[in-house]
């Protein structure tokens, strides 16, 4: 066993989060960190653009969330405010069968009147967005749009009307740049497929 293998396996025994390398399992770079930040500047003067003489409220939708919108709001030109949402997880099956989702932390703001955005970094089945936007629709917002980086349509369950999408990707599981697997892995700057068999869990 080699020095680097034995410490894995003691750290595994012990309960220590034990991530591999990202080399050792990634299949490609889907989408790299030049292509992104294009994109994102792109989709923050298109937003400048429609909200022109107008302010705006970002929600962004924790935790995946987080790399995308602190890169996006600095490219809006308009007076922004920025607020945070969790989700719980039920996890993908049961998230899919119920069709709901609950919500960890509410927004700490009213926001009758006010055009909101709501910032995502992945729609897959597109049930937490719908949930999300039932939720705040209710709360009569001025307006209510959707931006999200990535959007992976062919896996969509339900329909839900995005304004802005920074990239369609196709069904990868994709990691890097704010999305997890096993919670680790969100500080890479680049969006990274996965090679399922390569992967072992931390
Ligand atoms: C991801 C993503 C979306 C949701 C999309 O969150 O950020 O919120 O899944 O999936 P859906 O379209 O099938 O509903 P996740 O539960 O991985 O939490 P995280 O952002 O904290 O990683």
């Amino acid at each position: 066993m080699s020095d680097s293998n034995a410490l894995y396996q003691e750290r595994k025994c012990l309960g220590i989060p034990n991530p591999q390398d990202y080399h050792q399992f990634i299949k490609s770079v889907l989408i790299p960190e030049d292509a992104l930040q294009r994109r994102i500047a792109e989709l923050g003067a298109e937003i400048t653009r429609d909200y022109a003489g107008k302010n705006l409220l970002l929600v962004c939708i924790l935790r995946g969330g987080v790399m995308f919108l602190t890169d996006l709001i600095r490219h809006i030109q308009v007076p922004v405010m920025m607020e945070f949402m969790a989700i719980s997880s039920y996890g993908a099956g049961a998230r899919s069968s119920a069709g709901h989702v609950r919500v960890t932390l509410d927004l700490a703001t009213d926001i009758c009147n006010l055009n909101v955005l709501v910032v995502e970094d992945i729609i897959d089945s597109g049930h937490t967005l719908k949930s999300v936007m039932e939720l705040l629709r209710a709360r009569r917002p001025q307006s209510l749009e959707i931006c999200t980086l990535l959007d992976k349509v062919v896996r969509r369950e339900v329909v839900v009307p995005v304004r802005y999408r920074g990239f369609e990707i196709p069904n990868e599981f994709v990691f890097g740049y704010g999305l997890d697997i096993d919670e680790f892995y969100r500080n890479l700057p680049f969006i990274g497929a996965v090679d399922l068999e390569k992967y072992q869990a931390a």
